[in-house]
């Protein structure tokens, strides 16, 4: 089978988006919309992805790891089969070529699957959709027999032809050998003195390569972006795709309108995920895995039968089984967590390590340490793990129970069995067993007199 090339055209503006950022790396479900192209042109086996750039071409290209993608800069933007012509020295005349935007994002593999299908020295393949309001668009001209014969743009066509509801999506299959004669052949002569890529098609007719059409099973799967309007149909569209997904795969959603997937997320049996939350990046969820309203959860492993209740952020940390999290639990990059844990309200982790059954239920800080099994960390204690300059460990043995309000000043090492009098500020390491007090001590005063207003 001779080699597959996708083309890519994200050289415009996109002036409607008003924005700094160029179109193409404005972001659906938390991805720049030409990565998702980019994993559609991956998917279907392409040999090499060329993405043609312009207007923000720095900021397109740091986007993605180099040497990923073959980078065609196109300094003037004359049209889109000026686009693709810039491409045509970099494609072995055996290739097939498909052509895909930066801008159009959700095309379905499968769709593209059957237009690739339709590329050969004897035809050609195009995706159409039809539309009750065809404004704007090329439309699509056939003859008697209902053969495609050209496109015509909106601003091209004669009343007859804008009548015509069947429209172009940009979106074509060709061979390379074919690009090779009829590029050089485009002309700018038309109401916007471009070089449109659709004249191809008027070429194709001549030359006897018949048109084959297809058409997407959801016109969204089309839809381009121009505007920032766009771009929230689109969002809304894949999220409830994925939503429909996840109930299919064993999730209940208390409402599958208000769940966001921004990555990858990976779940097990009997998953109850309430409103509101937002998945990021890569997530496992294991079976039984409740999470509760408006979680953000990036990055994260969750064991089997855990909770992670309302309201609670966690981010790039693995946590085991039966563990209960929240609510309003904060947690920073890098903590491991075993199973049977509970971090409760208003509670920050940062790269710390809690063994199995250990607890640290109520306004704690806990960064750089690492607790042992069956560890108590009492209300509002908090790990002083930086002096200003460095960050220190501090290690909790097995058993300690630290009481409430007690600073830590690392590093230090409790060994197993520790017990802080609470609101102790411990600055040296305490032995097995060992009862740390470190506190002005209480005296009362009897006989004492308030002061009394003059
Ligand atoms: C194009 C099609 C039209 C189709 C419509 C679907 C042509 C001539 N017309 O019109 O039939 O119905 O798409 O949306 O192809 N681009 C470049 N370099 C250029 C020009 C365009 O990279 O010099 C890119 C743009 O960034 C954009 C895409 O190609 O992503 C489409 O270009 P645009 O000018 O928007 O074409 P349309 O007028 O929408
Ligand atoms: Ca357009």
């Amino acid at each position: 089978m001779s080699p597959l090339h996708v083309v890519i055209l994200a050289a415009g503006q996109g002036s409607r988006m008003k924005s700094a950022l160029p179109k193409v790396l404005h972001a659906l479900a938390g991805r720049p919309m030409l990565h998702h192209v980019i994993a559609t042109a991956r998917s279907l086996g392409a040999e090499t992805i060329h993405t043609v750039i312009g207007h923000g071409a720095d900021q397109v290209r740091a986007s993605v790891p180099e040497g990923s993608i073959h980078w065609v800069e196109q300094r003037e933007q004359l049209g889109t089969g000026h686009a693709v012509a810039q491409v045509l020295e970099h494609l072995p005349d055996d290739a097939r070529v498909l052509v895909l935007y930066g801008d159009v994002p959700l095309t379905r593999s499968a769709t593209l699957e059957t237009l690739v299908r339709h590329i050969s020295d004897t035809s050609l393949g195009l995706l159409t959709v039809t539309m009750d309001d065809p404004k704007g668009y090329g439309r699509i001209v056939r003859d008697a027999d209902g053969q495609v014969t050209a496109i015509v743009e909106q601003k091209d066509a004669t009343p007859e032809q804008r009548a015509i509801q069947e429209v172009n999506t940009g979106i074509l299959g060709v061979t390379a050998a074919q690009l090779k004669a009829w590029l050089p052949r485009l002309s700018n002569s038309n109401a916007q003195g471009e070089y449109y890529l659709t004249d191809i098609i008027a070429m194709a007719a001549s030359d006897q390569v018949t048109v084959e059409v297809n058409q997407p099973d959801d016109a969204l799967e089309v839809q381009g972006v121009n505007n920032r309007v766009q771009l929230a149909e689109l969002e809304r569209w894949f999220q409830r795709h994925q939503a429909r997904q996840l109930m299919l795969d064993g999730a209940t959603l208390a409402d599958p309108e208000r769940v966001d997937v921004r990555g990858n997320l990976r779940i097990g049996n009997d998953i109850f995920i309430d409103v509101n939350a937002v998945f990021e990046g890569d997530v496992r969820l294991g079976n039984n895995v409740r999470i509760g309203p408006g979680c953000v959860i990036k990055d994260a492993d969750i064991g089997d039968g855990t909770e992670i209740k309302a309201y609670s952020v966690i981010e790039s940390s693995s946590i085991g089984a039966n563990a209960q999290i929240g609510p309003y639990a904060r947690f920073r990059p890098g903590n491991t967590l075993a199973a049977n844990t509970k971090v409760g309200n208003f509670v920050e982790l940062k790269k710390s390590v809690v063994g199995e059954g250990s607890k640290i239920n109520h306004l704690s800080y806990v960064g750089d340490a690492t607790l042992g099994t069956n560890v108590n960390v009492g209300a509002g204690t908090i790990t002083c793990n930086y002096d200003g300059a460095n960050k220190y460990p501090t290690v909790i043995g097995d058993g300690a129970f630290v009481g409430s309000n007690a600073s830590l000043v690392a590093p230090v090492t409790l060994a197993s069995g520790v017990t802080v009098a609470a609101g102790s500020t411990i600055t040296r390491d305490v032995a097995d067993n060992e009862l740390a007090v470190a506190r002005g001590r209480q005296r009362n005063i009897s006989g004492w007199e308030r002061p009394k207003k003059h």
